[in-house]
């Protein structure tokens, strides 16, 4: 992980793997969207955590931050969303029907994430061990239905 990543991170209260943050609500879940947007480029972001725990709302605070202002949804029929925004494509992958690596290799995974201004990956622990300088954010609900837990993992 390179220094802007590691002190973005940082700034954002998650120095270490284990540290936590409250995301009270939708605004405050694409708040931690649109910082880290912030990023470097070239950046796969990977988010895990449960069906509806915000993967994809926290995108869409990402995605505006850099520039596109239409619909960012849930790509998990289409694989892979790429969006034109201002400052570089934004890829957003979801991988949750993925059963094998090889399926988002065949589309050029690596060099796709190494010419986007940021790549978001829900779903993608199969790809872990392939980007170890990823960071990993889990996201989980709390009993509170307007919370989520944030965890960096990574
Ligand atoms: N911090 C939050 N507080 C309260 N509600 C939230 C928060 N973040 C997201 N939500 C709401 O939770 C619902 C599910 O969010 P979202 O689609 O982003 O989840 P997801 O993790 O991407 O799910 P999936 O695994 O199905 O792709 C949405 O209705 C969203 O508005
Ligand atoms: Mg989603």
């Amino acid at each position: 992980m390179d220094r802007t990543t590691t002190q973005l991170l940082a700034d954002l209260d998650l120095p270490t793997p284990g540290r936590t943050l409250l995301l009270p609500g939708v605004e405050a879940q694409q708040w931690l969207g649109a910082r880290l947007a912030e990023l470097p480029p070239g950046t796969l972001l990977f988010l895990e955590g449960e069906l509806g725990s915000g993967k994809t709302t926290l995108t869409q605070g990402l995605v505006r931050a850099l520039g596109f202002s239409g619909l960012v949804s849930s790509p998990t029929y289409a694989l892979m969303h790429r969006y034109p925004a201002v400052q570089g494509a934004v890829l957003h992958i979801d991988a949750y029907r993925v059963r094998h690596p090889q399926e988002l290799y065949e589309m050029d995974l690596e060099v796709l994430v190494q010419q986007a201004r940021l790549s978001v990956m829900e779903w993608g622990q199969l790809y872990y061990p392939d980007f170890p300088d990823a960071p990993i954010l889990r996201l989980q609900h709390q009993d509170d239905p307007d919370v989520r837990l944030l965890e960096r993992v990574r």
